[in-house]
């Protein structure tokens, strides 16, 4: 469930048009609801928490998803920790107010300084994803005289997800160790007097939408705990990762975060650890879209209708780089017979396509449409190929909105490049 709906002839946000706020903010650019985002992130830690058997886990919402500070604020207000892969998301967590011993730290390739960033922040653990990362994490923390918590990442060789890259679990993927290699990683850990092992983490794929690879995943996980516990090591912390999919609208309905839930009680239930789960999607998905307005309807004579939008790939690349489906709504109800489109942005190339023959209802030139879905993976991997202003991001609460970023000017973009000194003409 999501707060965009129709109303009084045009696509609300809350209390908020979408008309108004496109008018006040220009396009394109990004709408949050505060509402949803609240929604799903209740829903997500209720579900959890209403399975006594999984404890009292840690809800680390995946940082990644969707970084806006007041996204995260308005998370952090409901209890939410962080899950995060840079010192940058790590410093944006706090900025929002969420507690270091609630931020989880992962990523295939952190950097010295970015582990010794963890260490001295003082997250609640560090998820190692090869040997070398343990023995740099090994020296920085021995360096600092400190003993952060370290959890084996594991590649369970168990794939899921809704796209080829965005699947993490199987065994030729760069992320995490081998069950058999996080055994011999832990006990090396665990010996390790500036490193306290607590845990093992997994986390297979992202747009997740059939529960049975995770069941098969986190029951490996179970039974990695068991033999770890076999051996006299003691492990306290279960990292499952995010990964449940959301409504695309082309996709199967993914399971709802009940059923997520039931399954992980039944995978994980009662194991005496402290559960991690890091959401990121089903969080931030819906609670987004991405606002454009048409330029162009570019009929060919061969019958190809193009759709020119003011919004690009740059704005929202997952089309362009996961053949990714986003429902597009016109802001306000068109009649008549529904047209064939090609939905374009302005960039100079061929991939700067959102979808090809897309039935939608008869559009025009100064028409607004949503990318809905968007609220996840969309602003955060936006950028300014062909200099085009980096999208702005709009939260909207009730009868309230905010622009939470702004779109920069042309001259705090050319600012941003100072010339090389030998380029600078001088002065005469
Ligand atoms: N934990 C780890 C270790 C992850 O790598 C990810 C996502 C998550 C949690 C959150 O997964 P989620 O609950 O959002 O599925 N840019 C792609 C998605 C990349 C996901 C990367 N990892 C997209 O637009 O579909």
């Amino acid at each position: 469930m999501n707060h965009f709906e129709l109303r009084d002839g045009g696509l609300y946000c809350e209390g908020v048009s979408l008309v108004r706020l496109a008018e006040a903010v220009g396009t394109p650019a990004y709408v949050y609801s505060t509402a949803t985002l609240q929604r799903h992130y209740a829903v997500f830690s209720g579900a959890l928490k209403s399975h006594a058997s999984l404890g009292s886990p840690l809800v680390a919402y995946a940082v990644k998803a969707n970084s806006n500070l007041s996204v995260l604020r308005t998370l952090a207000a409901l209890g939410a920790g962080a899950d995060t892969v840079s010192e940058g998301e790590i410093r944006r967590a706090i900025a929002a107010g969420i507690p270091p011993d609630r931020i989880v730290f992962s990523g295939v390739g952190k950097t010295a300084a970015e582990l010794a960033y963890a260490i001295e922040t003082g997250v609640a653990h560090i998820n190692v994803e090869s040997e070398p990362e343990l023995d740099l994490l090994a020296a920085i923390a021995a360096a600092h005289g400190a003993r952060p918590s370290v959890v084996i990442r594991v590649n369970p060789d168990v794939g899921a997800g809704g796209h080829v890259k965005i699947s993490t679990g199987k065994s030729e993927s760069k992320f995490g160790v081998s069950l058999a290699e996080a055994e011999r990683l832990y006990a090396k850990a665990a010996t390790q007097p500036s490193l306290r092992a607590v845990g093992v983490a997994c986390h297979i794929g992202s747009q997740i939408v059939d529960l049975t690879p995770l069941e098969s995943a986190f029951g490996l996980m179970r039974a990695l705990v068991g033999r770890l516990r076999a051996s006299g090591l003691s492990v306290e912390r279960l990292d499952l990762g995010g990964g449940l999919g959301v409504p695309y609208f082309n996709q199967p309905d993914p399971p709802p975060p009940e059923a997520f839930a039931a399954m992980a009680a039944r995978a994980v239930g009662g194991l005496d650890v402290q559960l991690t789960f890091e959401p990121g999607r089903v969080i931030a998905a819906n609670a987004g879209v991405l606002l454009a307005r048409v330029l162009h309807v570019n009929a060919r004579p061969d019958g190809r209708r193009f759709l020119v939008l003011d919004a690009a790939m740059n704005d929202l690349v997952r089309p362009a780089m996961y053949d990714a489906y986003h429902d597009i709504r016109p802001v306000a109800p068109r009649d008549g017979e529904p047209q064939t489109y090609d939905v374009v942005g302005p960039v100079c190339e061929t991939g700067d396509t959102f979808t090809r023959e897309r039935l939608l209802p008869p559009l025009a030139a100064g028409d607004l449409v949503a990318f809905m879905s968007a609220g996840a993976y969309g602003a955060v991997m936006s950028s300014e190929y062909n200099t085009r202003p980096l999208v702005p991001e709009v939260l909207v609460n009730g009868e309230a909105f905010a622009v939470v970023r702004p779109r920069p000017t042309y001259d705090e973009i050319l600012a941003r490049e100072p010339l090389a000194p030998w380029l600078v003409s001088p002065k005469s």
